[in-house]
């Protein structure tokens, strides 16, 4: 969602703008542009649709050494060139990119620009205007004016600005949207995600909240809102850039879903000692130890993932789980337990839905957890401890890897709790063995991908609706199961549990409806799930079996190998992250980057 890049002090900024934006693609927007200048000139250069587009617009003919680029994600107003970024001030003077959402715009806009003229809808664009009207109609010298600015403008922002009168400083603002300052020499970036700058640099200066600051080609000052000067480390980032590519792979969803057996040994090997023995930070099974309650806050496939980690949390530590949808408990948080502990599972660690009740929960004095795939990312520095996913840059909008280490880390942290505190159970449960079947299970899913694909042409063929139905972790998984196949296929698709479709829901099934069913885990429970199939076959359903193989009937239609009933949903899942992707595939749709989508979503 919306990305930031730019640059100053380089010969090449072009390039790197363009090249940068390419990497931000994957966050998702449906426009972009960039603003590149040199002593003398300025150019802007603005396109909708893809990154390609803009390159063609912009040749061999536009060259610079300072320049930001962007790619929106259009919230205020439509994607057109006049509401795609940069943006200019009335007198063309100042260009400003940004990411998030001014709440007040409009207030600013009556109270500040009357006479002014406005080229597009956006929020951005009153900003850069109050910008250069507070220069230009008011006197203030450019620091002082984008100061100024900021404490008018309500609302969430990462901002790039640039004088083009004097063309050697970026400067730059954040509140509650992700922004990085890469380091070079010679030369600084800056950037919404590491990701976008690997190529030029991996030394990285964090920036927070309320923080603004001023980039040159050999420094970068941090300073509060009220001028003082921040004194701040940077950090070198683990990233390869081997990682982000997508080698002979057609859509980088494929890639990530073949990586998930590579991933599940990864994390066996970072949450074990050198004598196998399960390791979790001693400050963080302390943490669960003290709570009464683990609160799991996360959106989406994260929220998803949450409840496939709800039974086997419960189990191995004895404390009670309770979910929460983030966008819902930023507004309203319900009636908590004596010492809860907020455990946030996020792969991107920037979303602002979640990010809003952690910001809550720190208020509150509440201890928290972030899960997540990306260290240094805000719900990581802002919760009290971090477990990451080590599943590797994930790139398609459709999260899929993150999904399964999410599952997969949790169950080291229930593991880890459980021993600690003396549970049999836990102590009984013997992860790392059962991760490494869980591996071996993803590969014997994947190596069946052709037969999967065939399956899929048949069933979902042209349909406009389905529904995945499972009970107990498999009824979990349906929910991350129907996600998938919808966002990325459009096709509609409910995920239930399988006793409740009888209870309204079922007069939705009619002569050939798509019935996906989870099978799995107990013999008596899967014949339960098999009645419910009769159920709508019996009412014209055309039904698709996932199957544990021990419990498979003839008929079946896809088995996955057996694995430990804790880890059920990470392997029910691989058959359902395939069937999405093929689904997707066969309507040529783009699969990596599904309509109105972003992979990072950073306004609430
Ligand atoms: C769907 C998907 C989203 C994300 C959600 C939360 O495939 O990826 O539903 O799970 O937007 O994002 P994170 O996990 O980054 O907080």
């Amino acid at each position: 969602m919306c990305g930031i890049v730019g640059v100053v002090g380089s010969t090449n900024a072009t390039d790197i703008l363009i090249q940068g934006l390419e990497k931000l693609e994957y966050r998702g927007y449906d426009s972009a542009g960039i603003f590149v200048a040199n002593e003398n000139q300025g150019q802007l250069i603005k396109s909708v649709g893809r990154i390609a587009d803009l390159k063609a617009k912009v040749g061999d003919a536009v060259e610079g050494t300072i320049g930001i680029g962007h790619t929106r994600w259009a919230t205020h107003g439509k994607p057109t060139e006049d509401n795609a970024h940069p943006h200019r001030s009335q007198t063309e003077r100042f260009v400003l990119v940004h990411n998030g959402v001014i709440e007040n715009y409009l207030q600013i806009k009556e109270e500040y620009l009357t006479g002014h003229t406005l080229k597009g809808q956006t929020d951005t664009e009153i900003a850069v205007h109050l910008i250069g009207k507070l220069v230009e109609e008011d006197g203030m010298d450019v620091l002082e004016a984008f100061k100024k600015a900021l404490s008018i403008i309500e609302g969430s922002y990462a901002f790039a600005l640039i004088d083009s009168e004097n063309t050697d400083t970026i400067y730059v603002a954040k509140n509650k949207s992700p922004l990085l300052i890469g380091l070079g020499d010679g030369y600084n970036m800056i950037c919404s995600d590491a990701i976008a700058m690997i190529r030029e640099t991996n030394e990285y200066m964090e920036i927070h909240d309320k923080e603004l600051v001023v980039v040159t080609k050999d420094s970068v000052e941090v300073q509060d809102y009220q001028g003082n000067v921040i004194e701040r480390d940077s950090y070198t980032a683990e990233l390869d850039l081997s990682d982000i590519g997508k080698g002979t792979y057609p859509f980088y969803m494929l890639k990530e879903i073949d990586e998930q057996p590579t991933v599940m040994r990864k994390l066996i090997s970072k949450y074990t000692d050198e004598t196998g023995r399960v390791t979790v930070d001693d400050d963080i099974v302390k943490a669960v130890q003290d709570a009464d309650r683990l609160y799991i806050i996360a959106a989406g496939t994260s929220y998803h993932a949450g409840f496939a980690s709800k039974n086997t949390l419960e189990a191995l530590t004895g404390k009670p789980v309770e979910l929460g949808i983030a966008s819902e408990w930023g507004y309203h948080m319900p009636l908590l337990s004596q010492k809860p502990l907020f455990i946030f599972i996020s792969q991107s660690g920037e979303t602002a839905d979640s990010r809003q009740v952690l910001v809550k929960a720190n208020e509150l004095g509440i201890p928290s957890l972030t899960v997540t795939n990306v260290p240094g990312s805000t719900l990581s520095r802002e919760a009290s401890y971090t477990m990451l996913l080590h599943a590797g840059p994930e790139i398609a909008v459709a999260s899929t890897k993150a999904y399964t280490a999410q599952v997969a880390t949790l169950a080291f942290l229930a593991k880890a709790v459980g021993e600690a505190s003396g549970k049999a159970e836990a102590k009984a449960f013997d992860l790392v063995h059962e991760l490494s079947i869980v591996a071996q299970s993803i590969e014997a899913t994947l190596s069946e991908k052709d037969v999967i694909a065939e399956k899929v042409e048949t069933l979902l063929g042209n349909t406009r609706n389905a529904f995945y139905i499972g009970r107990g972790n498999d009824y979990y998984v349906t929910m991350e199961a129907a996600l998938k196949l919808k966002e990325i296929s459009y096709i509609q698709t409910e995920g239930f549990a399988a006793g409740e479709l009888k209870h309204g829901t079922i007069s939705l099934i009619e002569d050939g409806t798509p019935v996906l069913a989870l099978i799995s885990g107990d013999e008596a429970v899967a014949a339960h799930t098999r009645g419910n199939v009769q159920e709508v076959v019996a009412r014209g359903a055309n039904a698709l079996t996932i199957v544990e193989e021990d419990l498979a009937r003839e008929g079946d239609d896809i088995l996955v190998n057996k694995v430990h009933p804790f880890l059920t949903a990470i392997s029910m899942v691989i058959p359902a992250q395939l069937i999405a992707y093929f689904a997707s595939l066969q309507r040529g749709l783009d699969v990596d980057k599904p309509r109105n989508l972003a992979k990072s979503v950073t306004v609430e």
